[in-house]
């Protein structure tokens, strides 16, 4: 993921990238089956999770580029619209790609709080929105929609999946820390619960200011003084690469373990990190290093066009790329809700990640694993530990 280059310079392929207005096929957000359909991509292109976008970018281009450009047998159009930091600047972007170029469904969101400012739009305009990052609960709980259909994760799952795991690890309490919005405090409350139904006590709970903390060091020396055991945190993309170099810096890491979601330590965040980052454990449902043929031949295709590791949100947009293959090639017309009933019929989907499915809730139903940070061949990577139950 490019730390060091927040926009590559995309090859020429079957993929267009369109900024235009609505074509002669957009009244019905798709037109004739056999002709092109419009999809909107809408990623972080600046703000602090702009290259987790990038990463998005690449997953869905590259099955797209495995697929001639095409998804169900329908030529792509591909429409990209910057989320940029949060609602503000998504909410109006996705908006532009469903009412101006006529996008039969979109794709992306990284951040939940655009997430859950975007639910009452695609609920409405009844045009399929699939997240294939954002984690926000409700989008998949309280206010879920036939028109949102989730290809990443859930925050309090991801955050639940690892509490277990924690409880039976840590000696003595956890201090809680995380980006103060919707997916930090998610990925906490999930976390919390199993972890304190498996006996494990809570040490101190802080929420910094998400997008505006640089410096860490009067909350790590909160930490110290808290006498916690161990730490669980929730930072992504830039936060990220500063929490765990400052952990490392401060002294913490040699004496308090620090666990987190993956996105932690995830693609070029973990590069950034480098050495810093060696013993951290996180929960997620990917990793570069899971040994499998499907996993190997994934890894390999994308290295060899992206010249890095992919990452978890490439998965998750090359698994949004494969379901809208198959939910086009049952639904040619691309129409909002001919479409809709499409997706609830993709079935398996056979991911790098392993196969999953969309529960009833249309969240993927999905393993997770536990993963430590390990140096290998002079590099770092999260190694699979095991399955986490
Ligand atoms: C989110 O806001 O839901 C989010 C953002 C970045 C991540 C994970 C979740 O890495």
């Amino acid at each position: 993921m490019g730390y060091r280059s927040i926009i590559t310079a995309l090859s020429a392929s079957a993929l267009v990238l369109a900024g235009c207005g609505g074509s002669s096929l957009g009244q019905s957000g798709g037109g004739q089956s056999g002709g092109e359909v419009k999809i909107g991509l809408l990623v972080p292109l600046s703000g602090v999770y702009a290259p987790l976008g990038e990463d998005m970018r690449n997953g869905f281009k590259l099955y797209l580029d495995q697929h001639g450009g095409k998804l169900g047998g329908r030529t792509i159009k591909l429409v990209t619209a910057d989320e940029g930091a949060g609602p503000q600047t998504g909410v109006p972007a996705a908006q532009k790609l469903v009412t101006q170029d006529q996008a039969a469904a979109v794709v992306g969101v990284v951040n939940s709080a655009t997430a859950l400012g975007l639910r009452d739009f695609f609920h409405e305009s009844k045009r399929p929105l699939l997240v294939a990052n954002a984690g926000a609960d409700d989008i998949t709980g309280a206010r879920k929609s036939d028109y949102v259909w989730r290809t990443s994760f859930a925050n309090g799952k991801v955050g639940a999946a690892l509490g277990p795991a924690v409880a039976e690890d840590a000696k003595g309490g956890v201090y809680l820390i995380a980006a103060d919005y919707a997916a930090g405090r998610e990925m906490v409350g999930g976390f919390r619960k199993t972890f304190e139904a498996a006996g494990g006590k809570v040490a101190g709970e802080k929420y910094t200011p998400f997008g505006k903390t640089q410096d860490y060091q009067p909350y790590l020396s909160a930490i110290r003084a808290s006498g916690a055991k161990a730490v669980y945190t929730f930072y992504a993309g830039a936060e990220a690469v500063s929490f765990v170099k400052q952990y490392k810096q401060f002294g913490l890491a040699g004496e308090t373990p620090l666990y987190g979601t993956g996105f932690l330590t995830e693609g070029g965040v973990l590069d950034a990190q480098g050495e810093a980052a060696v013993g951290v454990k996180t929960s997620l449902h990917y990793s570069t290093e899971l040994d499998t043929p499907r996993n190997k031949e994934f890894v390999a295709a994308y290295r060899k066009a992206f010249n890095e590791p992919p990452t978890v949100y490439a998965v998750q947009a090359h698994d949004a790329a494969a379901v809208l293959d198959k939910a086009l090639a049952k639904a040619p017309g691309a129409e909002g809700d001919a479409l809709v009933k499409a997706l609830g019929g993709v079935g398996p989907i056979d991911s790098p990640r392993g196969q999953w499915s969309f529960d009833a809730d249309h969240d993927a139903q999905q393993k997770y694993y536990l993963r430590e940070v390990r140096s290998k061949d002079g590099t770092v990577v999260n190694a699979v530990i095991r399955e986490l139950k």
